[in-house]
């Protein structure tokens, strides 16, 4: 994210992938190889490509999916409260399926007797993501078991010891056929974040309109959300962060989104305290607000600013923001029309954007049609009664 040579031979290749994607079944391979030659050009005389000039929205790719015993139990184990140090959070409690995968309070429970100072983000497409969380403090998608292995151990989280762990899940004999049939090997934390990052690379939008749209379906969207498409690439000027296939520059920034004054609950500002202190934040008990990327960066310039969210799947996940401060998507657009609010490092690109009613109404259309079918994961099948049991041994009087 800050380092711009990598961020341009990123662009280049998704230009090139989305050229790909895009033309090879509409348009001939000589207009192809054209746009190649014009790009290759462009790139050439450096120049020419403008820092900040946004990738093309692009549909998500077709990807290998993990097999499917991996699959199942990586399904398993996301429902099992038996991953948390107490056994009773999942990691599906703040991600549920029927809410977007993500959490549908402002900001997020936490660990119990804890609670969180964060929206809890959606799982859904994250194989996609170039880095994680709303202060970007963790590398994307292509490590998803690191990133389970901080959501299981985390504090705040799932409080979890993974040698626990393994030990729960090898007195269920369920899990031990599973681990055995989808690795080969016994229930370690290993391979329990394995199968977690397995189950994750399967959560990912399907029959998505724009993308129909994308690939050659003019009537997949309404002529309203095609005229919010041009106003987010125009007027509105979201494509300047809202690029690329996941809608999301990778990139952070201050875009003036009030303080939630729930911070200050006793329980959400402790979190905030002690996540900051974890994370060397200086000065962290004197935060007045959430610092975002400045506790990675260390750097005051990003005091403030947070990853540009994916908007894929956003109509499913509110309320919106770092803090879940605004509720609705016409909120979010609201929010934007007038400039939000004032903050430090704002970026120069928040400003008033003088929206019609209709326009408004138009770009919320357009952003939801960036939502997909139902994957038909319901909550209720991995009820707790319905999740495999425990089968201890009866040792009892049989000695050593
Ligand atoms: C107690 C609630 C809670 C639990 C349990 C939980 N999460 Fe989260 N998750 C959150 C919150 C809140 C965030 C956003 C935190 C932040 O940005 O600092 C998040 C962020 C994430 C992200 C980052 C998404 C992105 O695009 O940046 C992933 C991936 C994720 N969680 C996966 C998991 C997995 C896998 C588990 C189980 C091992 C899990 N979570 C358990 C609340 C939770
Ligand atoms: C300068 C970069 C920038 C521009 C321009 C921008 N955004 Fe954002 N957007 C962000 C960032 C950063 C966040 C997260 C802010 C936060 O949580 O503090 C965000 C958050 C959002 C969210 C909330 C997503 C969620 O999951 O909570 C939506 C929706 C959104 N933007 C839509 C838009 C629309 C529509 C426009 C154009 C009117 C736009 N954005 C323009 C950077 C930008």
């Amino acid at each position: 994210m800050r380092d711009g040579k990598s961020r341009n031979r990123k662009r280049r290749v998704a230009f090139l992938e989305t050229v790909a994607v895009n033309h090879i079944k509409t348009t001939s391979l000589i207009t192809m190889l054209l746009k190649l030659i014009v790009f290759g050009l462009l790139t050439q005389v450096s120049g020419l490509v403008a820092a900040d000039s946004p990738e093309p929205l692009a549909p998500l790719p077709d990807v290998a999916m993990p097999g499917t015993a991996k699959v199942k139990l990586g399904q398993y184990l996301f429902f099992d409260k038996r991953l948390s140090g107490d056994a009773d959070r999942a990691c599906a409690d703040c991600h549920i399926p029927e809410q977007g995968w993500a959490f549908p309070e402002q900001m997020s429970i936490g660990y119990p007797g804890t609670l969180h100072y964060r929206n809890a983000k959606t799982v859904m497409n994250v194989r996609f993501a170039e880095y994680f969380y709303w202060d970007a403090r963790l590398d994307g998608g292509n490590d998803l078991s690191t990133q389970a292995r901080d959501s299981m151990t985390d504090a705040h989280f799932m409080s979890a010891d993974g040698r626990i762990m393994a030990q729960r899940l090898k007195q269920i004999p369920e899990y031990v056929a599973l681990f055995k049939e989808a690795y080969n090997g016994e229930p370690y934390f290993g391979l329990i974040i394995k199968a977690l990052g397995d189950f994750e690379k399967t959560l990912i939008s399907k029959n998505v309109p724009f993308d129909n749209f994308l690939e050659g379906d003019a009537s997949a969207l309404s002529s309203e959300a095609k005229e919010g498409l041009a106003l987010f690439q125009g007027k509105a000027g979201c494509i300047h962060c809202h690029d690329g296939m996941m809608l999301s520059d990778g990139e952070v920034h201050a875009t003036g989104v009030p303080v939630n004054p729930d911070l200050f609950l006793t329980e959400r500002y402790t979190t905030l305290r002690s996540q900051q202190m974890f994370l060397g934040t200086p000065n962290y008990w004197n935060l007045r607000q959430d610092p975002g990327f400045f506790a990675v960066e260390k750097n005051t310039r990003y005091f403030g600013t947070f990853l540009t969210p994916s908007l894929r799947e956003v109509s499913k996940t509110a309320p919106y923001m770092h803090n879940g401060i605004l509720p609705t998507l016409a909120s979010v657009v609201d929010f934007y029309d007038r400039g939000g609010e004032q903050a430090k490092n704002k970026d120069p690109r928040i400003k008033p954007l003088g929206l019609t009613a209709a326009e408004k109404a138009a770009l919320v259309e357009f952003l939801k049609s960036l939502s997909g079918d139902d994957l038909g994961i319901k909550t209720a099948s991995f009820a707790e009664e319905k999740m495999p049991k425990y089968q201890l041994k009866k040792w009892v009087g049989e000695g050593n």
